[in-house]
């Protein structure tokens, strides 16, 4: 003969599994396992029961409380599930977005449905993430500094003494405390060089500030890649072979590069990259990407002295650095005409690069 409990169990599931609706569910949980339900019941009812028979009634009741328990939890999340296919099952998940961002039904005119738009990289960003993945390849780690600097870390600290005309007002963006817009990122390298020792091997990519007309080749924002090589006996071979790799990754293998002698204050040799590829629409002709060359003693005894230190002793250390041009290496890639394009945010041009 069964144990009433069992009977009890039985008649439990039974009636868990025919319940029509999350309803039925909840009033079985609470006719079985509520407060005053027949399971708690049976709870109340062990005290009264003999010693020897405790654990083995205990034993059971246990079980059953967990199988009916189960169940209802069980059926529980069979409604719940169905209830959820069925509000997908009235969606048609193939059509259209039919709501606009947010924001947009104060819109005037507006009255309704704008699909969602996909959006996609910025040409100015995608020339970005295919100069930084060549440059990691080459081994290089990535550094940052702040558009807003001051005049050392800008020109005295890259040996560009204060009757330099990159200094002139008229070309440099001062703000009223004195500070200023960085004229290039080359004040990467300086911070670069203050917060670690040799050796070093960073690129930098950021905005650049100077006060040119806007015209079709001039911004008074544009873009450039630092890039800073320290180590022992590094020479201005090793600057040219990394740039010629960088250049004929990004424009093909075929592409010619020329390096001009130039002057950099912070720099000795100085050199400027142009580049010609048959590939690229402007044709044959050679463009300037690039000012380089090796870095200037000048510049490391700079940074010992902000340091306190010798660590970049002109003696033991050599170096060389770059600044790309991303705005000129965009156009030439992408053969985009204007560089006031890039900032227009016009649709109609950035959606030729989705
Ligand atoms: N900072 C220079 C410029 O903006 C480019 C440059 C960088 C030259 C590093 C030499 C070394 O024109």
């Amino acid at each position: 003969m069964s144990h009433p409990l069992e009977q009890l169990r039985d008649d439990a599931l039974l009636e868990i599994e025919s319940a029509g609706d999350e309803q039925e569910v909840e009033a079985a949980r609470v006719k079985y396992l509520g407060r005053s339900g027949s399971i708690s019941a049976w709870g109340e009812q062990m005290k009264t029961l003999a010693k020897e028979e405790k654990p083995i009634v205990g034993k059971l009741l246990n079980e059953v409380r967990n199988a009916v328990t189960a169940a209802i939890d069980l059926r529980a999340q069979q409604f719940r599930s169905q209830k959820e296919t069925g509000a997908l099952g009235k969606i048609d998940i193939s059509l259209p977005g039919a709501t606009g961002p947010i924001g947009y039904s104060g819109y005037s005119g507006y009255s309704g449905h704008l699909p969602l738009e996909r959006g996609s990289l910025h040409p100015l960003t995608q020339m970005l993430e295919r100069s930084i993945q060549i440059f990691r390849r080459m081994g290089f780690a990535l550094a940052d500094g702040p558009d807003i600097e001051d005049e050392w870390h800008c020109f005295d600290a890259l040996n560009t003494p204060p009757e330099h005309p990159a200094r002139n007002e008229q070309d440099t963006f001062y703000l009223p405390d004195g500070q200023l817009l960085r004229t290039h990122t080359s004040t990467v390298q300086i911070r670069t060089m203050q917060s670690a020792p040799p050796p070093i091997r960073v690129i930098s990519p950021g905005a650049a500030y100077r006060r040119d007309e806007l015209d079709a080749t001039h911004s008074p924002q544009f873009h450039q890649i630092e890039g800073l090589y320290v180590d022992e006996n590094v020479s201005i071979a090793d600057l040219k072979g990394a740039l010629e790799f960088f250049m004929r990754e990004l424009f093909g293998a075929g592409t010619e590069v020329e390096f001009r002698p130039h002057y950099f204050p912070f720099t000795e040799p100085s050199l400027e990259v142009y580049v010609k590829s048959k590939a690229l629409k402007s044709g044959e002709q050679w463009i300037e990407v690039a000012g380089s060359g090796v870095v200037h003693p000048a510049v490391f005894e700079q940074v010992n002295k902000a340091r306190g230190d010798k660590a970049y002793d002109p003696e033991k250390w050599s170096g060389y650095a770059f600044g790309l041009g991303m705005d000129r290496l965009a156009m030439i890639l992408f053969d985009i005409p204007d560089i006031r394009l890039f900032a227009q945010n016009d649709l109609r041009f950035l959606k030729q690069f989705a």
